[in-house]
């Protein structure tokens, strides 16, 4: 029986690694071993003590469904930080919350495009955005960026591809995981200047905003075109686990985009979307947060390099540290493996973010305390010698 009916073909997808090390980390400590967390993107500090304190409020009441678009009061807010953060003016319209930024990539993949489009992203990348987009059965077309472009994907690259075959969309994160680098403003202006100007859509995730350690990041909103903005109050707001994010649509998205979502997901979680509408007012405690990581990436960027993890990529933002592991093993994944057994240190194998070249590549995320950062690299320490 078993034989006959397999799953979907569209569920092969390849597994999203950091989180099978996550899970093997689970195992491990769930045997009694004390591992420290440096495999996923996930803020050590809890949410704001002002969400905290909204979600206790929202208990008190009814939690219901929501509008499939969210609650007004928080798209509204939404709309009203992209006036004082970028100068730029969005109608709350045009604001849709979403489960995390996951479910507003699912309803964009979904939504703007349909089944065969082709949509270009940098390679090493986020590889959820891969995964989804097979399952959906729409195209990845990976482009492989490094150092001479700072490993940033640009508008020329994006032109090229799409002369060799058409693109329907073009996906681009910055600061970026697993780089942490930024696409500066002008290179954005650019991307989203030539995608308006070949017909392309041009997707910005924008999730780690906020964590930029020198300069600052712009929306694409800034440039015109009718991009669409995806956003999350996962990491700079250090929500996780609430699973609370945004997009910012054109306007002729909206209907269709909630058409999708009505019948989907219904609404994300009252309790979340009650709870994140305090979030912009945590600011001071985020930017305490936001220190601490300046801490551990300067510990990181001092510590990794005398332990033998080379080419490390620039870290303009973000949380993540991803190095060359050539001087050690041919075979990230089995690096990762055995330091997690051996040094009880988790973090990500480079094949999650790039097939061709991530064998030699490892990441580390810095989003955990500094203690426990500093744990890890002692332990890495020891193992090495
Ligand atoms: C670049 C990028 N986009 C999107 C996400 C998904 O985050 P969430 O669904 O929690 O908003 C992540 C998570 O690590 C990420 O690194």
């Amino acid at each position: 029986m078993s034989g006959r009916l397999a799953a979907s073909r569209r569920s092969r997808v390849e597994p999203f690694l950091a989180m099978d090390v996550m899970s093997a980390a689970a195992d491990l400590e769930a045997a009694g071993r004390d591992i420290v967390h440096m495999e996923v993107g996930q803020p050590g500090a809890p949410a704001p003590r002002a969400v905290l304190e909204a979600a206790r409020k929202a208990l008190e009441g009814r939690l219901g469904y929501t509008e499939a678009l969210g609650i007004r009061p928080l798209r509204e807010r939404i709309a009203r930080h992209y006036r004082d953060e970028y100068g730029v003016e969005v109608p709350a319209s045009r604001i849709m919350v979403t489960t995390g930024s996951s479910g507003g990539f699912n309803l964009t993949f979904l939504g703007a495009f349909d089944a065969g489009a082709r949509i270009a992203m940098a390679a090493p990348g986020y590889p959820a955005y891969r995964n989804i987009l097979k399952a959906l059965g729409l195209v990845p077309v990976e482009i492989p960026v490094g150092p001479r472009t700072r490993w940033v994907l640009t508008a020329d690259e994006v032109e090229r591809a799409h002369a060799e075959a058409p693109l329907a969309g073009v996906l681009v994160a910055s600061p970026a995981n697993p780089t942490g680098t930024m696409t500066l403003p002008e290179a954005l202006r650019d991307l989203v200047e030539t995608c308006a100007r070949l017909g392309i859509r041009f997707i910005s995730d924008e999730i780690y905003h906020g964590l930029v350690y020198e300069g600052r990041a712009e929306t694409a909103l800034a440039f015109g075109g009718e991009p669409i903005v995806v956003n999350s109050f996962s990491k700079y707001y250090c929500m996780t686990g609430w699973r609370v994010g945004w997009l910012v649509l054109p306007e002729d998205l909206v209907r269709p985009f909630e058409r999708l979502s009505q019948s989907f997901y219904i609404s994300v979680p009252e309790l979340s979307q009650r709870a994140a509408l305090a979030a912009f007012d945590g600011r001071e405690e985020l930017e305490a947060v936001k220190e601490g990581y300046r801490r551990n990436r300067a510990h990181l960027l001092e510590r990794l390099p005398s332990l033998g993890f080379d080419e490390i990529v620039p870290v303009d933002g973000a949380f993540y540290v991803y190095a060359s592991v050539a001087r050690f093993t041919n075979d990230a994944h089995d690096f990762t493996r055995r330091m997690l057994h051996e040094a009880g240190v988790a973090a990500t194998p480079g094949p999650d973010f790039d097939h061709a070249r991530g064998h030699r590549y490892i990441r580390f995320s810095f989003a955990g305390t500094e203690a426990a950062i500093r744990e890890g690299t002692d332990r890495l320490a020891a193992w090495l010698r």
